[in-house]
């Protein structure tokens, strides 16, 4: 990762997590106007399928036409951003991280978290944690096929239970620029609370390994994701559900990263300073006491982006991007993707407010841009 844009990233840096049919194309191009985090992640791609459209077409003959090269579609603005793959045949894995050097992304990350059991019966995502000695393989064949691109991991503590102590030194061998660790077992899904005391555990393990550890698992903001890197040490924060209707969670990144600097020099006790002169040791224990000072507590607080000036957006302000969202989504992706998939979206812009309910029934039955907008301006009128 010497040279990679992992090695410039601020600490702790923030990414927005690969989300399956939410942050596609279009989406990821709304975020980056709105709001944009330090690094960007596409959907997971297969890597079996993406073999097959190689095969099929060639190199050469391959064009935007395919549904699966749709999902790595970016534009410069969204640099730095990472192709997500999975599957299970390293020679897989090797060809297309050829490809996707090709297509000038700045990271390849290797999906090895996911619980899907589609994925799983391929072999792939979550079941790797069962096969370290093939993790390594497929991460070796990435990097050979990446020929210098930074390749990283992501995956949980283990399958059915904890298993860092023997899951994490593996994927420490492999040299890996990064590894985010999704704070749960594969067995826990989402349905319990992420413990970043895993997180800090692994942090401790990568010591000195020169590979970044990224945070992830129910993080609610940057000020939340801040606090969670100050406490574990981790260099890193990935977001996830937070982004859903919000494309403006990141918005307020420059902001507060410019207050954490100021911040800093702030006096902490003698005791704490002379007792370790560990960057992360003395973050934490900046963090933690700022926590326990009331007076000074604004610092952390989730509200800070109306505090900056920044405000929060207005409903005219939702309605108005969740509609360009619309547009983008069918210009981009109306020919591959469901329209049905922008109705989750609605789910979350369109809610806490006066006539929400009202709203989103409407939105439902939609079918094209056009409803959508004529059902918004309808909406904007009555207000
Ligand atoms: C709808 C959805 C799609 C997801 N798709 C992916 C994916 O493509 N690749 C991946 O590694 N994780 C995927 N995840 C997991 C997230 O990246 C993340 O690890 C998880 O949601 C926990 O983070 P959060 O609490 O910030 O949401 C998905 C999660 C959700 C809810």
């Amino acid at each position: 990762m010497s040279n990679s844009f992992w090695s410039r990233l601020p600490k702790p840096f923030f990414c927005l997590a690969p989300l399956a049919d939410v942050t596609d194309a279009a989406f990821r191009r709304i975020i980056t106007k709105y709001g944009k985090p330090d690094v960007l992640w596409t959907e997971f791609v297969s890597v079996d399928g993406l073999c097959h459209v190689l095969r099929s077409f060639g190199e050469e003959g391959l064009t935007l036409s395919h549904p699966l090269l749709r999902d790595l579609m970016y534009t410069e603005a969204e640099r730095p951003i990472v192709a997500q793959i999975f599957g299970s045949k390293p020679d897989h894995f090797f060809q297309v991280a050829e490809l996707i050097r090709e297509l000038g992304f700045d990271g390849i990350d290797i999906n090895m978290g996911c619980p899907d059991r589609n994925v799983e019966k391929q072999g792939g995502g979550a079941a790797l944690i069962k096969s370290p000695e093939l993790a390594q393989e497929i991460i070796r064949a990435a990097q050979e096929g990446g020929g210098g691109l930074p390749v990283s991991v992501k995956t949980r503590v283990g399958f059915n239970k904890s298993e860092l102590e023997t899951w994490i030194p593996k994927l420490l061998e492999t040299k890996l620029a990064a590894i985010t660790v999704h704070a749960r077992t594969r067995k826990e899904m989402s349905k319990v609370p992420a413990q970043w005391g895993y997180v800090k555990e692994v942090v401790e393990m990568a010591k000195g390994s020169g590979t970044l550890i990224v945070g992830n698992g129910d993080v609610r903001d940057v000020n939340d994701g801040r606090i969670k890197a100050a406490e574990t040490g981790a260099d890193g924060v990935m977001l996830g559900r937070a982004i859903f209707g919000n494309p403006w969670l990141f918005a307020n990144l420059p902001q507060l990263r410019a207050g954490w600097q100021i911040e800093r020099p702030v006096p902490i006790s003698p005791r704490v300073a002379e007792r370790k002169n560990n960057d992360d040791t003395l973050v934490l224990n900046h963090a933690t006491q700022r926590r326990n000072r009331p007076s000074e507590a604004s610092a952390l607080r989730p509200d800070s982006f109306a505090e900056l000036g920044l405000g929060h957006p207005t409903i005219e302000e939702k309605l108005r991007v969740m509609v360009e969202h619309t547009k983008l989504f069918h210009e981009l992706l109306g020919d591959v993707k469901n329209f049905a998939v922008m109705k989750k979206h609605y789910k979350a812009y369109v809610n806490g407010f006066d006539g929400a309910r009202e709203l989103r029934m409407k939105l439902m039955e939609t079918e094209n841009p056009e409803q959508v907008e004529s059902i918004v301006r309808g909406f904007l009128g009555q207000l």
